[in-house]
């Protein structure tokens, strides 16, 4: 791993922190990228962290210096401006660097037709520039969370009600991938050889509606779970007191589109990403059963 230099643009949040730990954990040598150290640096602990912010050309190639592999997460920005601008900044700086790989995780699956919807378009657009940069890059498509759902907007209700509340309709399907298994399969991608210029789409190894996902809470937990499908509106009202009104309304706008999605948008068939990758991401049930709930109770 000596001559290997990993960078993990955005490892003070949740995906990019769990890509971070997994590299760590392998020994690797790592540098995390956000415009905080100190607290915004918790979810990385142990992992060197360079500061800057993805809108400053300067900073991010700072960054990229003897940087040979990079795992790409993008904020919670929904400006296409913006966001087009971070993209090309660190296609810039990963130039420069001569980087082997960057792998880049769209956050989302993408849907196939332009949607108007800044979630995906921004998203969309930044995939656009990074696989057109002739870098050899991988771009990650992930369905939701499971992560999610340990949030004190679930977290409460699941525990003290029984009630899994979330902004999708009961009937849509979705394969549920956890953090730990988006992290395998970033650093799987930052290293297969020979998939440079492939999209793949990753899956959870279930799929399941909402009844699905309340009967494997409800059997992880040993007690009975219901699921009920949260109004969006409501949904983006209380995202929007924590991240401001155009955050909220981006994310909404995911949900929005999933009552008029193709039945199998966040459940693409794990098998391509399996195969390409060498991954198995784990059950739900299995994932419930090491959180620690509790803390939705004392909160
Ligand atoms: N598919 C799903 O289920 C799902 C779930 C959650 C989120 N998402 C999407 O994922 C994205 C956010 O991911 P997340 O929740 O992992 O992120 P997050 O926890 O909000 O973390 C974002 C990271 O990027 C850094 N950052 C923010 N602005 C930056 C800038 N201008 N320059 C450099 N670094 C910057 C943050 O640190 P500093 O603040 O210190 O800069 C932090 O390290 C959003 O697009 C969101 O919609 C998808």
């Amino acid at each position: 791993m000596a001559d290997k230099r990993y960078l993990v643009i955005g490892a003070g949040g949740f995906q990019g922190g769990a890509v971070a730990r997994a590299l760590l954990r392998r020994g690797c040598d790592v540098l995390g990228f956000a415009r905080r150290g100190g607290p915004s640096a918790f979810r990385a602990p142990g992992v060197p962290l360079i500061t800057g912010d993805l809108a400053d050309p300067a900073s991010v190639r700072a960054a990229f210096d003897g940087i040979t592999h990079a795992s790409v997460v993008l904020p919670l920005v929904y400006d296409a401006e913006l966001v087009s601008a971070f993209a090309r900044n660190v296609v810039e700086a990963a130039r420069a660097a001569g980087v082997v790989r960057l792998v880049y995780n769209t956050n989302t699956p993408i849907p196939a037709e332009p949607t108007g919807l800044p979630a995906y378009e921004t998203r969309r657009a930044a995939e656009g520039i990074f696989r057109e940069s002739g870098l050899p890059v991988v771009v990650l498509r992930p369905p939701v969370y499971l992560d999610n759902l340990f949030s004190p907007w679930t977290g409460r209700a699941l525990v003290n009600d029984g009630v899994l509340l979330y902004p999708l309709s009961a009937s849509r399907k979705v394969a549920w991938l956890s953090h730990t298994d988006l992290a395998e399969a970033t650093v799987a991608a930052l290293d297969a050889p020979g998939i440079e210029g492939t999209v793949l789409r990753l899956a959870g190894a279930d799929v399941v509606d909402g009844p699905g996902l309340a009967a494997a809470f409800g059997s992880a937990l040993g007690r009975e779970i219901t699921y009920i499908a949260l109004d969006v509106g409501q949904f983006q009202a209380v995202l929007g007191e924590v991240f401001g009104e155009r955050a909220a309304a981006g994310v909404a706008g995911i949900y929005e589109y999933a009552e008029v999605a193709d039945p199998w948008f966040f459940a693409a068939s794990p098998a391509p990403a399996e195969r390409a990758l060498g991954i198995r991401p784990g059950r739900i049930q299995d994932w419930v059963a090491v959180q620690p709930w509790e803390v939705w109770a004392r909160a």
